[in-house]
């Protein structure tokens, strides 16, 4: 089974409230981006990696990666699932019939074994599974005020993760068409739901976090510390 990786890297990470976008931080040695592509370009499985970048971006052009010989660029859109769906029209003219391993540019800890882990999944899960993390803490529903309305079941709550892994064509397919229905769409998974779609989910590492607040950063910087 042929595997291209999409990554989504257009966003500007606004929450994260620094002078460039998120992805192009630094973590130790190199950018957050710069180690999530290692983690994609390193695995002997994926055959092409796809990055969806900013149509302004002037830092991706000085990433080592950006020379790699199984990289691709495309210009992403206005949301992450536009992005996707950039990288997946590419990815469609390549190999129509690989599968989509689709991750997060803000998720640079992303380790080799929860990659063959998902790519494992595919057995048990033949329509495409994502990598998520159950629920530890109680949960609440609240009203706009912010008052406790009750405690939700916990048991069956999971955090979804990237990589997110499904049948090219299929994604294409299903996220186009909810994209053009105006569906909600926050990842790759809830466009294959949105086609009746029901994916496997992966218990994956808890490190595998995303880069979003500047409390991140650091977290990050010691998972990445513990890896080597
Ligand atoms: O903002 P957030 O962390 O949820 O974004 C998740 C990922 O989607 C990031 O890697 C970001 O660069 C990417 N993204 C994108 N295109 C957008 C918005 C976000 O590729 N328009």
């Amino acid at each position: 089974q042929s595997i291209i990786a999409i990554v989504p890297a257009a966003g500007i990470g606004s929450r994260m409230g620094a002078d460039k976008p998120k992805q192009y931080l630094m973590l130790g040695q190199q950018s957050i981006l710069a180690h999530t592509l290692d983690a994609l370009l390193s695995h002997k499985r994926i055959d092409k990696v796809i990055v969806a970048l900013h149509p302004q971006d002037q830092y991706f052009k000085q990433l080592p990666q950006a020379k790699h010989p199984k990289l691709i660029q495309v210009i992403g859109g206005g949301e992450r699932s536009d992005s996707v769906l950039a990288a997946l029209d590419q990815a469609m003219q390549i190999n129509a019939n690989a599968w989509a391993l689709v991750h997060d540019a803000a998720r640079p800890c992303l380790r080799h074994e929860d990659i063959n882990k998902l790519i494992a999944s595919l057995k048990q899960y033949p329509q495409g599974a994502i990598l998520a993390a159950p629920v530890r803490d109680t949960m609440k529903r609240s009203d706009a005020s912010g008052l406790i309305t009750n405690t939700v079941e916990r048991a069956l709550l999971w955090h979804a993760l990237t990589p997110q892994f499904f049948p090219i064509s299929a994604l294409h397919n299903n996220l186009s068409q909810a994209l053009a229905a105006n569906a909600s769409i926050t990842d790759e998974a809830s466009a294959m739901e949105w086609a009746g779609v029901r994916p496997g989910l992966v218990s994956g590492r808890v490190d595998n976090i995303k880069v979003t607040h500047p409390d991140d950063l650091q977290l990050a910087a010691l998972f990445m510390q513990q890896a080597q």
